[in-house]
């Protein structure tokens, strides 16, 4: 077991003056399960084939415990991958595929065999050891990628989207077997994905990566309370994340009609730097529907006696998923026609065609520089 460090690690692929993965620093601890998420392009399987040696670093350093690996051949870092295409061996048997690494090794047979069928039992693959892959489904072939990574007892696993090759039922089910199977063997893993719920759901910590730049990593609940700027804001969370860029007034914002009560801090750090907006966030489920005949609104001040309290959503698409609802809607904010997602109670389902009236929840606002994108609120 070990630590990882990447250290300012830098890749810039020949013929490009972009780095593909720019001065990358994360530490690892030692048993960790932290995921790379980011979209297509931004970077994920250059940071994990530059920490498995298939890549070269053009600047900073990768560390694996005290070793620097910068320079040093896959075969010499201890580590296993598995790949989103398994890559079994056709005509070999599942027990052969397992434990062809061992063999290359040089390591005896019968101890071949043993680590073999312990991984098989772990994975419970003991009854198809001697089928050949194809005879396998999609979920058991996976397992046979991770066997084979098991049975070399390495210090660190590296895997690059080993589930995207299964139905979605599949992958929710394997992805939990992946995570507490990492968490009984403590080894430390770097997991690779594009799916933010499959990073959120088994990372210890989550690093997001766009266009080769870390943005943020943290452990899931930080990330989805605290967003470091409006990327990761949109990035994390499904719905995501309503964003709108409103004026800043006395005491708070002003969201269409209403003044919704900001951080103070946050609004001062947006006009110090000049900025007469500030972007807002709220979740879905942030929101309060407010009943119009003398129902709770104090959060609000109305600037216009006529205005009835709270932003007005027209319902156009309500999506009930048995637990909740959502009201997929639109609102008027400084003139202009803003989409907004709204989570509510199963029970109290508006059609679509209506309109709601609703009101961030205070407290739960996040604030967000509209020209540099960064997070000015602490909570
Ligand atoms: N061998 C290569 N030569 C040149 N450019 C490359 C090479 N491999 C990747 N790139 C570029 O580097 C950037 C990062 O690619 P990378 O494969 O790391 O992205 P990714 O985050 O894994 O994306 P995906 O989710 O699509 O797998 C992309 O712009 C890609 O075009
Ligand atoms: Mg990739």
């Amino acid at each position: 077991m070990a630590t990882v460090s990447f250290d300012k690690a830098t890749r810039i692929y020949p013929g490009s003056d972009k780095p593909a993965v720019d001065g990358l620093d994360i530490e690892i601890a030692d048993g960790e399960f932290l995921v790379l998420v980011g979209p297509s392009g931004c970077g994920k399987s250059t940071s994990l084939r530059m920490l498995a040696g298939l890549e070269d670093v053009n600047g900073g350093a990768i560390r694996i415990g005290d070793r620097d690996v910068t320079h040093l051949p896959p075969k010499d870092r201890d580590i296993a991958m598995v790949f989103q295409n398994y890559a079994l061996y056709p005509h070999m048997t599942v027990a052969d595929n397992m434990g062809f690494a061992l063999k290359i090794a040089g390591v005896p047979k019968a101890e071949i065999r043993q680590k073999v069928e312990e991984a098989a039992k772990i994975l419970d693959l003991t009854q198809y050891l001697d089928r050949k892959p194809k005879a396998l489904s999609g979920g058991q072939r996976q397992r046979v990628a991770m066997g084979r990574a098991i049975v070399r007892e390495p210090q660190v696993f590296l895997m690059d989207e080993p589930l995207s090759n299964l139905d979605a039922k599949l992958r929710v089910s394997t992805r939990t077997q992946i995570a507490s199977l990492q968490r009984r063997l403590g080894i430390t893993t770097v997991y690779v994905t594009h799916d933010q719920v499959e990073a959120m759901t088994m990372g210890d910590r989550v690093a997001v990566l766009k266009d080769g730049l870390l943005q943020q990593v943290d452990t899931p609940r930080n990330m989805y309370d605290k967003p470091a700027n409006l990327f990761v804001a949109g990035f994390i969370g499904s719905p995501a994340m309503n964003l709108v860029e409103v004026p800043i007034t006395d005491g708070g914002v002003k969201f269409g009609n209403s003044v919704v009560p900001v951080s103070r801090d946050a609004l001062q750090a947006a006009t110090d730097k000049g900025d007469r907006t500030v972007t807002v966030g709220v979740r879905p489920e942030h929101f309060d529907v407010v009943e119009l005949n003398g129902g709770a609104s104090a959060s609000l001040t109305k600037d216009s006696e006529e205005a009835p309290a709270g932003l007005a959503v027209s319902v156009n698409v309500v999506e009930e998923t048995g637990a909740d609802g959502y009201i997929y809607g639109t609102v008027e904010v400084g003139g202009e026609t803003k989409d907004l997602v709204v989570r509510v109670s199963s029970r109290s389902v508006p059609e679509k065609g209506a309109t709601v009236h609703v009101v961030p929840r205070p407290g739960e606002t996040h604030v967000f520089s509209t020209s540099t994108g960064e997070r000015l609120s602490d909570r």
